[in-house]
């Protein structure tokens, strides 16, 4: 028998075990990590437990509010070093896309072809994202919005860390405000927790619309993951319809509702 708390903690493991499996890990590493850093668990617990408002979020910044269209924020960003991930990068990978776009995609954060070519989803599960917007939705990639969480390649695709996510989302949201999308989509546990501040499974929240600042957001499984689990597509599609729905993109088969 299980409470509804050993219930959402078995379904959190499952979801995270399986996130892994995604980005190709047989198992888990080992490492004499210090995890006790006072400033990262305080972060944390910021993290997890509140809605930052603007004001909270772009305080971190100051001067981030001005910056009222896409090139102006990458000018803000600059040659990032505000966390440890800059370290690791390539390229910083800002986003990619019609910066007016009604659909806006937010993935984890970059891999290594993305950290390679500075763009996001432009691996293997990139193609699969590219093929859900073209051939799936009939819309260029090129006429949505993707970007992610974060904007450096955690190393060895790790999730990215609180104090990484708490130095880069105020981008992330900045982006949100200037393209002020119709819809959003999340893509997998990490970046839709992120963004929702949740710890639901993902397998409970996709399929249901949520909101951020406004705007809907539908959270569904990430690409890598119907790479490895082909059979979730349909899943996928069934969250894809109703994003082509509500921005009346004519359904397959179905004409427009
Ligand atoms: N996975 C992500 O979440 N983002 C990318 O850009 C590539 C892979």
């Amino acid at each position: 028998m299980t409470n509804p708390d050993q219930r959402l903690l078995y379904d959190s493991v499952r979801d995270y075990i399986e996130q892994l499996r995604e980005e190709g890990m047989d198992g888990l590493p080992i490492k004499d990590r210090p995890v006790n850093s006072a400033t990262v668990e305080a972060k944390r617990e910021t993290i997890v437990a509140s809605k930052p408002l603007n004001a909270e979020m772009f305080g971190r910044y100051p001067g981030i509010e001005n910056a009222a269209d896409l090139p102006s924020l990458r000018s803000f960003i600059g040659e990032c070093t505000r966390c440890k991930l800059h370290g690791h990068r390539t390229n910083l990978v800002f986003g990619v896309g019609n910066p007016n776009a009604d659909l806006m995609f937010i993935g984890e954060g970059p891999g290594a072809d993305e950290d390679a070519q500075g763009e996001p989803f432009v691996g293997r599960a990139g193609q699969l994202l590219t093929d859900i917007i073209e051939r799936g939705m009939g819309i260029k990639r090129a006429d949505v919005y993707i970007c992610n969480v974060v904007k450096c390649r955690p190393p060895e695709n790790r999730n990215p860390e609180p104090d990484e996510v708490f130095a880069c989302e105020p981008f992330l949201f900045r982006q949100i405000e200037i393209v002020k999308p119709r819809v959003i989509v999340g893509l997998g546990t990490f970046a839709v927790q992120c963004v929702l501040k949740v710890k639901t499974p993902i397998s409970k929240l996709r399929g249901n619309w949520q909101e951020v600042r406004g705007i809907k957001m539908m959270p569904t499984f990430h690409p890598a993951y119907l790479l490895r689990s082909p059979g979730e597509k349909r899943f996928v599609w069934s969250d894809i319809q109703e994003v082509m729905r509500t921005l009346g993109l004519p359904i397959p088969g179905r004409g427009k509702d």
